[in-house]
């Protein structure tokens, strides 16, 4: 297969290179003074930011690694890219230096600029509104209060509150609100905030000690790999999971506010379902008044080869809210115009975002449209995809189920012991992998991914393989 290249990254490594073991003795005792204060154990290595390029992460004791991580799947147009920094050396974010504005309360014009002119300008087809926010975590709060709001009024015949529910309100005790739900997948990851972390139900650790609102769950059908070969069982789960939504919401639709789900679970264990499952379910929404919060905090901005994932699926009415962050570099929920709650205050705070990020994002979205770059994630996502499947075949006894859209991929280890001795092999070879699920790695380059680098990676995982699969 013939693959395009992304234009070359200025000033990246031909390829990996390894001085010490990784993390190295610089990277250990930066964690030895930072555990003394906050939790370091999560730390794969400490990154010299500015050494860092393009697909190459380097890390303090001097080691480029191919990142096909991204920083949880953060990092757009890679490392230090010359737009931006070109963009910070002529002064651009100069109108962000002295202070960070409270954007609900005096925002300076630029923001306005920004709104119209990059956050719009990428808003889903049928989206009029934006709210933005600093995490994508925070972004699904948001759009959770949004769609209770909409129902809320809905219930109300349209009209506002009366004084007697504002007295409930500050009691924490207004009826038909306080039993309003939110439907969510098993598997799904929204994030750790507290009423998040109710829709949230990828791993117990996430959610142990912390009371959650009592809020349904249903199943998420999730795919078997390669497609071709179970199609008869992946129709019959999806067909199972949307028979299991209608029913709870026949028994009890009323009282669900919003269903919330990612059109590729990440966090989850890169758990894929088609087209067909996303469409049935938006019409099943439709029909019982539930909103659609698709979540694309992960997925979002052309990883998938789409700009939006949601794009794959053909829907013939949009998704009514859509949450987003990482590679935006701040948060948002992009809305439907309905769904935009009618009294100001509803939903605020001091920040509303980060504009030096947003300000960020408008050059970000500037390279992605000149350079291509969903397309050419396309191109590279189907050749990962094809050498992914190849390496399958080469190691079956280790790999299995190589899936993905765009460069939004994943591959199963034979267990979750095998996937963690993998990811740290891999990493003393110069790979920055990340994993997911319990035993699946997962692959969120940046956009500026090209053959070469699927290339590098596949001889590494080959090598990985041998050594510890
Ligand atoms: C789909 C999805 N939603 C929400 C979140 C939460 O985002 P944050 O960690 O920025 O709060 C994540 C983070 O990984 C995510 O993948």
């Amino acid at each position: 297969m013939t693959v395009d290249l992304a234009p070359p990254f200025p000033g990246e490594p031909a390829r990996s290179s390894v001085k010490t073991a990784v993390p190295g003795p610089k990277s250990e005792a930066l964690r030895a003074r930072h555990q003394r204060h906050q939790d370091a154990r999560t730390v794969h290595v400490y990154q010299d930011a500015r050494r860092s390029v393009g697909n190459y992460l380097v890390d303090v004791d001097g080691n480029e690694l191919l990142d096909l991580y991204g920083h949880i799947a953060c990092v757009p147009i890679g490392y230090n890219h010359p737009d931006l920094t070109a963009a910070w050396k002529d002064g651009r974010f100069d109108w962000l230096m002295g202070y960070r504005p409270a954007l609900g309360v005096a925002p300076p014009p630029e923001w306005v600029d920004l709104v119209e002119g990059t956050l719009m300008a990428v808003a889903p087809s049928g989206h009029t509104k934006v709210l933005t926010v600093t995490t994508g975590a925070e972004a699904v709060e948001n759009a959770i209060k949004a769609a209770f709001a909409w129902k809320a009024r809905r219930r109300r015949g349209g009209a506002s509150w009366t004084d007697e529910d504002a007295r409930l309100a500050m009691l924490n005790a207004q009826p038909h609100t306080n039993d309003m739900q939110v439907i969510s997948f098993e598997g799904g990851f929204h994030g750790r905030t507290l009423g998040a972390l109710s829709a949230t139900r990828s791993k117990a650790i996430h959610k142990i000690d912390f009371p959650a609102f009592d809020w349904p769950v249903v199943p998420f059908p999730a795919n078997r790999f390669p497609l071709a070969d179970h199609t008869a069982e992946n129709q019959a789960a999806e067909a199972r999971a949307l028979q299991s939504i209608e029913d709870l919401l026949v028994r009890d639709g009323q009282r669900v506010a919003a269903l919330i789900v990612e059109p590729i679970q990440g966090e989850g264990g890169d758990r894929h379902a088609s087209p067909e499952f996303f469409r049935a379910l938006r019409a099943l929404l439709t029909k019982h008044e539930v909103a659609f919060i698709v979540d694309e905090v992960q997925t979002g901005a052309g990883a998938t080869g789409t700009f939006w994932a949601h794009e794959h699926w053909g829907l013939p009415e949009p998704p009514d809210l859509v949450t987003w962050s990482k590679k935006f570099q701040l948060g948002g929920v992009h809305l439907r115009e309905e769904f935009m709650p009618a009294e100001a205050y509803r939903i605020f705070n001091t920040f509303l975002g980060d504009p030096l990020r947003a300000a960020q994002f408008r050059i970000i979205h500037d390279v992605i449209c000149r350079d291509r770059l969903v397309e050419h994630t396309q191109r590279v996502g189907a050749y990962l995809l094809e050498q992914l499947s190849e390496l399958v075949t080469r190691f079956p006894a280790t790999f299995s189920q190589p899936r993905g859209q765009g460069t939004f991929a994943a591959i199963d280890a034979r267990d979750g012991a095998t996937r963690d001795r993998l990811l740290h092999d891999l990493r003393q070879r110069g790979v920055e992998a990340g994993g997911s699920g319990d035993r699946s790695i997962r692959f969120r380059p940046a956009l500026v991914m090209a053959a070469r680098h699927v290339d590098e990676a596949m001889q590494l995982f080959a090598d990985s393989a041998r050594a510890v699969g």
